[in-house]
């Protein structure tokens, strides 16, 4: 096998959670380190070990997003899922006669999505401001931006209460939150909701997708296809089919990108009258 393909290999037994086929890739005597030098594990029983430790308690996914192979070496850089988080990685493989002798393992980031606390308000309320005027320029005019952001964005404390708004912090900082709600209010913070909030029939009525803001200093990385899966997941295991969101212009593209469909294109006359445009959007959910 080329070094390529052993790495390959090791990447595909890893994600199958194949103890026995990763130390077949591994020569007799190999050796494991933390870059660089600080050794995890000598010999394949050491690394059989170290596997079946790390497969016994969760089952991490590795996903390759760059390889570099030059002669017998090949890196790799990986992101490694592992439940509602994930693990940047840089991985060197040394090759030798089609099995890996050495490899190098290197931590980077990591990036963790969990449940939204009370305390984590003035936080997200900061991000929100910078991400609704920040993200929506070149969809939304600069008094459109700053009116939505001023009027209609904002965390909504019911879904703090109800443990369905999540915060992403990558190494404890705070980038991107959004959740899912089973109650009937469609979009806006606390400052935009009045009267009650009735909760929803899964059996017959759409759950709703809410309030999604990434920080301007990471759009495009994932977070907010990240928080999308996990509400899905979430909605689903509490009974809904059917979810439905109001977007933002800036919002579309990710919800399009997430199988959402425009039923319905409508306006909100915000103080000032400045009219924002927004649409209505619904996704059936199908076992995700
Ligand atoms: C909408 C928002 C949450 C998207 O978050 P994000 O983390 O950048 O989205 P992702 O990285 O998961 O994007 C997934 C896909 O959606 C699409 N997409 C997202 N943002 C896009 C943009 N600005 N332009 C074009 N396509 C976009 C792309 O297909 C993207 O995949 P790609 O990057 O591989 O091409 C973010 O732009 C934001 O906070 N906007 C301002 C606040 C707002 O209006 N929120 C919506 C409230 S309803």
């Amino acid at each position: 096998m080329t070094p390529q393909a052993v790495a390959q290999a090791q990447l595909d037994a890893y994600n199958a959670h194949d103890v026995d086929g990763l130390c077949a890739l591994y020569a007799d005597g190999a050796c494991q380190y933390r870059h660089p030098d600080i050794l995890l594990a000598q010999g394949r029983q050491a690394i059989r070990r170290r596997y079946a430790e790390r497969f016994a308690g969760s089952s991490p996914r590795a996903q390759l997003l760059q390889r570099i192979v030059s002669g017998n070496t090949v890196v790799d850089s990986e992101r490694v899922h592992d439940g509602a988080s994930y693990t940047e990685l840089l991985a060197i493989y040394e090759v030798m006669n089609g099995q890996i002798a050495k490899a190098w393992f290197r931590n980077g980031a990591t990036t963790q999505l969990r449940v939204a606390r009370h305390e984590d308000i003035p936080v997200m309320e900061a991000l929100i401001a910078r991400s609704g005027i920040e993200l929506s320029k070149g969809f939304y005019s600069e008094e459109q931006a700053a009116a939505v952001t001023k009027h209609v964005f904002g965390v909504d404390t019911q879904l703090v209460e109800d443990a369905t708004y999540f915060i992403i912090e990558r190494d404890g900082e705070a980038l991107a939150c959004g959740g899912w709600s089973k109650r009937a209010t469609l979009f806006g913070g606390d400052r935009h909701k009045s009267g009650p909030d009735p909760l929803l029939d899964p059996a017959t009525q759409p759950g709703r997708i809410r309030a999604f803001f990434v920080d301007p200093s990471a759009p495009r990385q994932g977070l907010g296809t990240m928080l999308m899966q996990h509400c899905e997941r979430e909605a689903l295991a509490q009974g809904f089919q059917l979810l439905e969101l109001a977007a933002t212009m800036p919002g579309v593209p990710l919800y399009k990108a997430a199988g959402f469909e425009s039923v319905e294109d409508f306006a909100l006359t915000l103080p000032g009258d400045v009219s924002v445009p927004l649409a209505r959007m619904r996704k059936l959910l199908s076992g995700c």
